[in-house]
């Protein structure tokens, strides 16, 4: 088992916008360009941003450091280096910190991961949704199967740790033909599997395909039953869900996103990055510009390119504390929901979901969503939370 920093989490979000052709299922804050991105002028304004969190935020040891997408892997490894150099100069870096990044795999992507191994990276996150041409075509993917499976590969030689997105409740998949791709899947992971069920979200190409009756998504029935095969094959394989779509052997957690489940400090930097950071008493929310030539201009001309500063209430606090824990099976302290409150959760409520079976209380007195609870997660928390 990796020995766990003990330093308290203090988590750098960095997001690289870009891509080079948007998916048709995704919302995320992705954007497509097609003249050259100018890195060293993006690379620049990361650096500055940077420097002001850190002037806001000062004397922290940062334990995980995550740079999500769009696609990072675009970046140059330089380009990677120089952040990841920018975050050293102003904090301190845990001996153990984890440093994810987001990889696309393609076979060109592929060949920078021993650059970003060189440059401080050691984990990687692939987004290889789907083991067969069909369906990634499907997706709209840029990569096939075998060059998913290539990168899979080589990840595997240049990180000590990787791990693997794949999305199901794809369009006419059945629980079958799904156990079947978990089963594989499996056999090429190593500790840790991302495995997101398709969310059809709202002004995406899906959702159009989806109003016009062109894209038949699993029925809900179904939806049940691959989420359930999926859960019985993980864990099964020593891979049980420690979150809703998060898997991984014990001590192989993803640091980075257990920081945000469990409602710890974590710094955005870049187009469209959150933050929640405690200074004070009190935690502040801050976004930044979503659109990247604006965070950069922003950035350039004030040193940040935050939009979003606000001082969290209690009960705000307290309601996300219950929204991201609750996603996580060891579940969340009550004690620690009734200090960011100033009252304790309804036991009524409490004594009501048990009865349903929707949630439990574990031997230490923590309390958790059962595994027929977790498909309903948004209902209990609204129900705890109201
Ligand atoms: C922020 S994306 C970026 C990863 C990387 N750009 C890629 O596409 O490989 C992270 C992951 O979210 C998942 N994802 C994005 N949109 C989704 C959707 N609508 N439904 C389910 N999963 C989704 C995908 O598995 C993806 O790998
Ligand atoms: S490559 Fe990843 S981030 Fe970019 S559009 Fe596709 S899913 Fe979204």
């Amino acid at each position: 088992m990796r020995i766990q920093s003990t330093a308290p989490a203090f988590a750098v979000y960095v997001h690289w916008p870009f891509c080079l052709s948007k998916c048709p299922y995704c919302d995320f804050n992705s954007h497509v360009r097609h003249g050259a991105i100018d890195e060293a002028r993006y690379l620049r304004a990361f650096a500055t941003e940077i420097e002001t969190t850190a002037a806001r935020v000062p004397s922290r040891t940062v334990t995980s450091i995550f740079i999500g997408g769009g696609t990072p892997s675009l970046m140059r490894p330089a380009t990677v280096g120089g952040i990841l150099d920018a975050i050293a100069r102003h904090w301190t870096i845990a001996p153990d910190v984890e440093v994810t990044l987001e990889a696309n795999p393609t076979s060109v992507e592929a060949t920078r991961f021993r650059g970003y191994r060189a440059a401080g990276v050691n984990r990687v996150s692939l987004g290889v949704q789907a083991l067969d041409d069909p369906s990634l075509k499907a997706l709209g993917r840029l990569h096939s199967a075998r060059e998913a499976l290539d990168a899979v590969a080589i990840a595997r030689a240049a990180f000590e740790r990787y791990s693997f997105d794949l999305i199901y409740a794809r369009p006419g998949q059945t629980p079958d033909a799904w156990a079947a791709e978990l089963e594989r899947a499996i056999g090429e992971a190593a500790e840790h599997l991302s495995l997101y069920q398709l969310t059809i979200e709202a002004d995406t190409p899906f959702a159009a395909l989806r109003a016009a009756g062109k894209l038949a998504v699993p029925d809900e029935d179904t939806a049940r039953e691959l989420y359930d095969t999926t859960q019985e094959i993980c864990t099964a394989a020593g891979l049980a869900a420690y979150e809703v779509s998060n898997h991984a052997r014990p001590g192989a957690e993803c640091q980075h996103n257990l920081a945000y489940w469990r409602y710890q400090d974590y710094v955005g930097v870049g187009p469209g990055a959150h933050g929640r950071v405690t200074i004070g008493d009190v935690k502040n929310a801050t976004a930044t510009d979503k659109r990247p030539e604006h965070w950069l201009m922003r950035v350039e001309s004030r040193g940040h390119g935050i939009v979003t500063d606000d001082v969290l209430l209690r009960s705000e606090m307290a309601d996300e504390f219950l929204l991201m824990g609750l996603r996580l099976a060891e579940g969340i302290d009550p004690e620690r929901y009734t200090r960011l409150a100033g009252r304790a959760l309804d036991p009524g409520r409490i004594a009501m979901l048990r009865q349903e079976g929707a949630i439990e209380v574990t031997p230490e007195g923590r309390l958790r969503v059962t595994r027929s609870g977790f498909p309903l997660l948004d209902a209990v928390v609204a129900d705890l939370a109201a």
